[in-house]
């Protein structure tokens, strides 16, 4: 079956479109066959050409619900979805859907609130600091701003995106042929880091099945 990663949150602006495009072409870079998958609305979805994953348009909630079964019948295939800001219930189904859920959110006390609140709203869910800052200065306050949440939501921040300027690129509507190294990096590392924690559940239901047969 297909896995599925949802990347959502109630704030606007955390950088979940670019996540989501960052992770598509990271896994597409490891050889993985993925589907960027468009929940919102009030955006386009992107043409495919010049991508290493296709794209699917699921803006409506029926669409969303028949693109989902469909990928989940495809064996190997990992599908991203790019959910949209304000939208709790939408919200909730996707997280219902996905076998990993992700919350961008960037260094600011605002963000902070929020992602927080969807920790809550969301048990299963990771936060992942987006365009995180890598001046030494910066860090070292976005470091002091997660360390004001409380110790079992800190256990849920993932390793950060760093802030990459061509991430743009992948946003465009037809992406140049050669990226820059820092871009496809950036894209390698957060689809390394989603699979080891897809691979955790693997090895989590692997244990559990052994000691049922035990
Ligand atoms: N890793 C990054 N490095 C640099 N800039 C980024 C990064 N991620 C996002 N951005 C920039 O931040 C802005 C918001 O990003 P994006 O559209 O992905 O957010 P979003 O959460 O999808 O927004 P919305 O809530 O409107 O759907 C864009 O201008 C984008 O280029
Ligand atoms: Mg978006």
């Amino acid at each position: 079956m297909a896995e599925i990663i949802c990347i959502i949150g109630t704030k606007g602006g955390t950088g979940k479109t670019t996540l989501s495009h960052l992770l598509c072409h990271g896994l597409g870079l490891l050889g993985r066959r993925t589907a960027c998958v468009m929940t919102d609305e009030y955006r386009d979805p992107l043409p495919p050409q010049g991508r290493r994953y296709i794209m699917a348009d699921a803006r409506s909630p029926q669409a969303r619900t028949k693109v989902v079964e469909k990928l989940k019948e495809l064996p190997g295939w990992m599908g991203v979805l790019d959910g949209g800001a304000n939208r709790t219930d939408t919200d909730i189904s996707l997280y219902e859907m996905s076998d990993l859920v992700l919350l961008p959110f960037r260094d600011s006390p605002e963000d902070l609130r929020t992602v927080m609140h969807d920790l809550e709203l969301f048990p299963r869910a990771f936060a992942l600091p987006s365009q995180w800052p890598k001046n030494k200065w910066q860090k070292e306050a976005a470091a002091k701003l997660i360390a004001t949440m409380p110790a079992d939501m800190q256990d849920r921040v993932l390793s950060p995106t760093y802030a990459v300027s061509a991430s743009k690129l992948l946003l465009q509507s037809t992406p140049p042929e050669a990226l820059p190294a820092a871009l496809n990096n950036a894209a390698k590392a957060v689809a390394c880091q989603v699979i080891d924690i897809l691979g955790d559940d693997v090895a989590a239901v692997e244990a559990s099945l052994r000691e049922a047969a035990a």
